[in-house]
């Protein structure tokens, strides 16, 4: 996720920038870049890779400058793609944030006009356009060469031998931090708030000037305004949260974004990879843990929508099984891209002669350069180590990836493709609407203190999703619980039920509905209290202590919704006994270790 930080002031803004990027860094970049602002022209370092190999120190500092972090969108993470840009001369540099959908007309123009460019970005259309229409003052030209921008953009530019800051807003935020003698320019508070807790957020359409004792906005009809100047309250870490208590309640609250995003230009078919070239006979899907569940959502939907027989394999197994004669086209899922089990599996699967993809969360991940083709989840970063998000990014690509599976085998109807791709459209609407009820599902909650197991029953596609409650429980509240496919508990579990063993029921109006009514009641037979998840239904209200209910979906979209309440429930119960959610004991965020 890309982040901007700029200065104008008294004090060395090359230390500033750094300062503010690096509180960035938590958002995820491919690379990172200063431009500083002196007499005799611009500085520009800027490098792919981390903030630390940005080697700043071998630019002068000054007192002006801008700052970037990029993560990849048009050009892949290379120095070139790298922001700030300058013009063709030099004296002027921007950097951007968002996507500027009619670049490539501009660029064509003005490239007919003379200028050249260093990178692939849509970004560098910017600064050649400032200069292709400079008239004497930078925050004049910006505001004539935003009118000539579609899309979203913050930007900030400066030239050479000047100690202004010449900003604009669209559909991107920026914000403006006041301070004495300086001001500050981020795209995200936490960048800004060592300096100064005053800020002035800018609104969709504003260009503002920011000089070291000046703050002046136009509005997207040049009138000057004032914004409200706000009183942040929060602490860096906090901020660096949005006002969550935890970053996985700030993650789960941001999966509609995130579903939004996976989605995004892909809903015609990806766009990246051509999975129609590859022979899918079989599919084999490997992972760990929580993405190992997404592999068994996976499963099912592969099995179900392109009738293409599938498997789902722990990384950790896979790796030392014994070859066989199949050579399935190969899927590994892996939100962080460098757990070292999966990374192994990878290279094993290629070995054997398998077609390799993966599915990340993370451009540049080292699984990225083990593997044929890559799937980017676009989830946005995720900080709590229990995976929220990135699951269901990953459960997302399952659908797109089995709905392509599905036409490329002519399995599933045109039709039927339209209607599931319509469905996905809505899972964020659905997903917002079950955040709303995160109240009920915290008292519900009540219900597993003091528990001592919990189980997760679920049948078909949502035991894969019982699976990953029962994970995302002891991960973070510490407590056992195992998940089952709820036919199984007869066969063992049984014995374990008493008064104090909850279990949490999935119970989707499917082909298997029936059957986990009959399941249902022979858990309740055994005295253990009934958390039902799913669709309404009086029997199931009958026969169980709570019903939590999900929006009504056709039930093979059931998994997102019915996961989001288990990601709930188990954030709250961890809450209310006290543990250390975000970083949970003895676990990492991504095993790089075998
Ligand atoms: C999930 O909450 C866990 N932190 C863990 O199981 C995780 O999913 C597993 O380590 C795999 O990580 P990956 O997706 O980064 O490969």
């Amino acid at each position: 996720m890309c982040g901007i930080v700029g200065y104008t002031g008294k004090n060395n803004a090359r230390e500033i920038l750094l300062k503010g990027l690096g509180r960035l860094e938590y958002r995820g970049y491919d690379s990172a870049g200063v431009a500083l602002a002196g007499e005799s022209g611009i500085y520009i370092q800027k490098k792919k890779g981390r903030l630390k190999e940005l080697d700043a120190k071998e630019i002068p500092s000054t007192n002006i400058g801008i700052g970037h972090t990029r993560w990849a969108t048009h050009g892949k993470p290379s120095n070139e793609n790298s922001h700030p840009f300058s013009d063709c001369t030099g004296d002027i540099a921007i950097v951007h944030n968002g996507i500027i959908d009619n670049f490539i007309h501009l660029k064509e123009d003005l490239i007919n006009k003379g200028h050249e460019f260093t990178s692939e970005t849509d970004s560098e259309i910017i600064s050649h356009l400032l200069e292709e229409h400079f008239n004497g003052d930078l925050v004049d030209t910006l505001k004539i060469v935003v009118k000539m921008l579609k899309g979203s953009f913050a930007i900030c530019a400066l030239q050479k031998d000047s100690k202004n800051i010449a900003v604009a807003r669209n559909q991107s935020p920026l914000v403006i931090g006041l301070g004495v003698g300086e001001n500050f320019v981020a795209s995200d508070v936490p960048a800004i708030l060592d300096y100064t807790n005053e800020v002035k957020y800018l609104e969709d359409g504003d260009v503002a000037l920011l000089t070291p004792n000046e703050v002046r906005i136009w509005d997207s009809q040049d009138a000057l305004v004032e914004r409200d100047v706000v009183e942040i309250q929060w602490t860096i870490e906090d901020a660096e949260k949005g006002g969550y208590e935890h970053y996985m309640l700030k993650e789960i609250h941001e999966q509609p974004k995130a579903i939004h995003a996976s989605l995004l230009g892909r809903l015609g078919g990806f766009t990246e990879v051509d999975l129609g070239k590859y022979d899918t006979e079989f599919i084999r899907l490997i992972s760990c843990g929580t993405s190992y569940h997404a592999a068994l959502v996976g499963k099912y939907l592969i099995e179900d929508i392109a009738r293409i027989p599938c498997t789902a394999e722990l990384a950790s197994e896979y790796r030392y099984s014994s070859p066989s004669e199949l050579h399935p086209f190969t899927i590994l899922i892996s939100q962080s891209g460098e757990t070292a089990d999966t990374i192994a599996a990878a290279k094993e699967a290629k070995r054997r002669g398998c077609k390799t993809l993966a599915v990340t969360n993370v451009m540049n991940s080292s699984i990225t350069r083990e593997v044929d083709e890559v799937i980017f989840t676009h989830a946005g970063p995720e900080i709590g180590v229990a995976a929220t998000k990135t699951f269901t990014t990953q459960v997302i690509m399952m659908y797109l990836i089995a709905i392509e599976l599905g036409l490329k085998t002519k399995r599933l109807l045109r039709e039927t493709a339209q209607e599931y791709r319509d469905e996905l459209r809505r899972i964020p609407r659905h997903v917002r609407v079950l955040l709303d009820r995160s109240e009920d599902i915290e008292r519900v909650s009540e219900k597993l203190i003091g528990a001592d197991d919990i189980f997760f029953v679920g049948r078909h596609l949502n035991y894969p999703v019982a699976l990953e409650g029962a994970l995302k429980l002891k991960e973070i509240a510490y407590i056992h619980s195992a998940g089952y496919p709820a036919g199984e508990l007869k066969h063992g579990p049984f014995a374990l039920l008493t008064n104090r063993t909850p279990v949490v029921a999935i119970s989707v109006k499917d082909h298997t509905f029936e059957k986990m009514l009959g399941n249902i009641g022979e858990i309740a037979s055994r005295d253990s209290p009934i958390i039902a998840v799913g669709d309404h239904d009086p029997e199931l209200e009958k026969l169980s202590d709570d019903l939590i209910t999900v929006p009504s979906v056709p039930t093979l979209f059931s998994p997102i919704l019915v996961n989001v309440v288990l990601q709930l429930l188990a954030y709250y119960t961890a809450y209310k006994l006290e543990c250390a959610i975000d970083k949970p004991r003895n676990l990492a965020k991504s095993v790089t270790v075998e």
